[in-house]
């Protein structure tokens, strides 16, 4: 026995278990980073709680959290009531499966989102910009967030499907909006009722919603035998698996549904953040727009032209580090026992990440509340990030199959953007708060001052 495990306790530090952990499960429900933020301060980067029959266990040193999400990554599942929650829109999709079904379903469906296949959606990105920026009415108090939303809608729509609806869009984010709602709360109950309980009117039609898009658009599809496009549908059609069998029709659906709803949701978050982050901060704008300018002189940026704005892409990751769109990822559970930072964690034990503070904390990042994108400037010579201190897209084998994607939209609408129109915080509006809602959102619809660029 090394001496390690002789002075070490057998439970990391955390507040005593009183009532199953009721009180910290209220706490968390109230205010989910602000409770687990409180936790790190008091008791370090290792914080054991006792809710209901989990024994659970928070970590917030990058070095941990890519020792659980790289290299422990076999011996963990994702917490069954979130999956449960999930799968009631995504069915089995990759986002929900586990184990060699995981595995199958992301090896299939990675070569399709590589940098190179995401490259060629740059020209519909830049085109769906364009019209929404056309219709866009300056003035002071523009609806940014909602601007967002449909914009982010419209791209997944037209990667996905080649379609574009404004209005089936919009209803569309509608279900969306209800059902992040729902979900969130429901993660917090033991059980979902069924759905044709009389208070779930609102989810049954959210989801009767969704799954109508999704199955219409298929159907369309296979009524056009000889269509000719080259997007996301079209590359799920295609995928063999190694017996050569192509996906079956809830297959095709329930990866449908998670490229639609993984894919505008997050980056609506991220742009209406990085929309705010802009408006308030008007000399890093500025720097931002005459680095467009220098670089592309009034043309329309292409996806080879981000990595020639560096200040932009600062910008971007610095919003992606101050609002992740996923403040927490997915819970984990282990599945085998598990040795991490001196302490064994039997299996099942419940084991939480949460990048809304991992990003916050002032060992990795100097003045941690303040925008500061030169952080993520190769030229600025600022201390190296740690890896594991920055995840907005998660880390290891699971980590987010869309952020190249995620990363080419954001960067050429902000691009498109700023060529256009000075951002400015709408007078007498307070500064948004952020608010868990499974995405990181304003707790009020974000609004800005919108001027035409000179
Ligand atoms: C700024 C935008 C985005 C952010 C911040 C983001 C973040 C994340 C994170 C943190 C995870 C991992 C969750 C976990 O480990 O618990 C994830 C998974 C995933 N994301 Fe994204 N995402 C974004 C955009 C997208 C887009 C555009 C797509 C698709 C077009 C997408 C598709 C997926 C899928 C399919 C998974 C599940 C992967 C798996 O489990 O193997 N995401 N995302």
């Amino acid at each position: 026995m090394t001496t390690d495990t002789l002075t070490r306790p057998t439970l990391p530090p955390g507040p005593p278990c009183r009532w199953l952990g009721l009180p910290e499960l209220g706490a968390l429900r109230r205010d989910y980073l602000g409770f687990l933020s409180g936790l790190q301060r008091r008791h370090g980067d290792i914080v054991h709680l006792r809710l209901m029959h989990y024994r659970d266990y928070n970590f917030f040193h990058p070095e941990q959290v890519r020792e659980l999400l790289v290299a422990a990554h076999e011996g963990l599942i994702r917490w069954e009531r979130a999956i449960e929650v999930f799968a009631a829109a995504h069915g089995q999709s990759v986002l929900v499966a586990e184990g060699p079904a995981w595995k199958r379903q992301r090896q299939m469906l990675q070569p399709g989102f590589a940098p190179k296949r995401v490259e060629a959606f740059a020209p519909l990105m830049v085109a769906a910009t364009e019209q929404a920026l056309a219709g866009w009415q300056s003035g002071p108090e523009f609806g940014f967030e909602s601007a967002m939303t449909q914009l982010t809608m419209e791209v997944i729509l037209r990667s996905l499907f080649s379609r574009s609806d404004t209005a089936e869009g919009r209803r569309a984010a509608d279900a969306v909006h209800a059902i992040s709602l729902i979900g969130m709360q429901e993660m917090f109950w033991p059980a979902s009722a069924p759905l044709w309980a009389p208070w779930k009117t609102g989810k049954r039609r959210a989801l009767q919603t969704l799954d109508g898009l999704i199955r219409g658009e298929l159907a369309r599809r296979r009524a056009m035998p000889d269509f000719q496009g080259e997007d996301l549908l079209q590359m799920l059609l295609q995928l063999r698996d190694p017996q050569g069998r192509p996906l079956g029709e809830q297959a095709l659906r329930d990866e449908c549904m998670t490229i639609f709803l993984a894919g505008h949701e997050t980056s609506a978050a991220a742009l209406t953040w990085w929309g705010w982050c802009m408006a308030a901060h008007p000399e890093a704008q500025r720097r931002a727009a005459d680095e467009l300018h220098a670089v592309l002189g009034g043309r329309a940026p292409s996806a080879a032209d981000l990595p020639r704005l560096p200040w932009l892409q600062a910008c971007i990751k610095e919003v992606l580090r101050l609002y992740p769109p996923a403040p927490a990822l997915l819970s984990r559970i282990s599945t085998v026992p598990l040795q991490i930072g001196g302490y064994t964690l039997p299996a099942g034990s419940m084991i939480r990440l949460t990048p809304g503070i991992i990003q916050r904390d002032p060992r990795w990042f100097e003045e941690p509340e303040a925008f500061r994108p030169e952080r993520f400037d190769p030229a600025s010579g600022h201390a190296e990030i740690p890896r594991g201190a920055w995840l907005p897209f998660g880390a290891g084998p699971r980590v987010c199959l869309g952020s190249h994607f995620a990363l080419t939209e954001i960067g050429l609408i902000a691009a498109l953007l700023l060529q256009r129109y000075e951002l400015a915080p709408a007078p007498g509006r307070p500064a948004p708060i952020p608010a868990l809602r499974i995405t990181l959102r304003p707790t009020e619809p974000l609004r800005l001052t919108l001027r035409p660029r000179g």
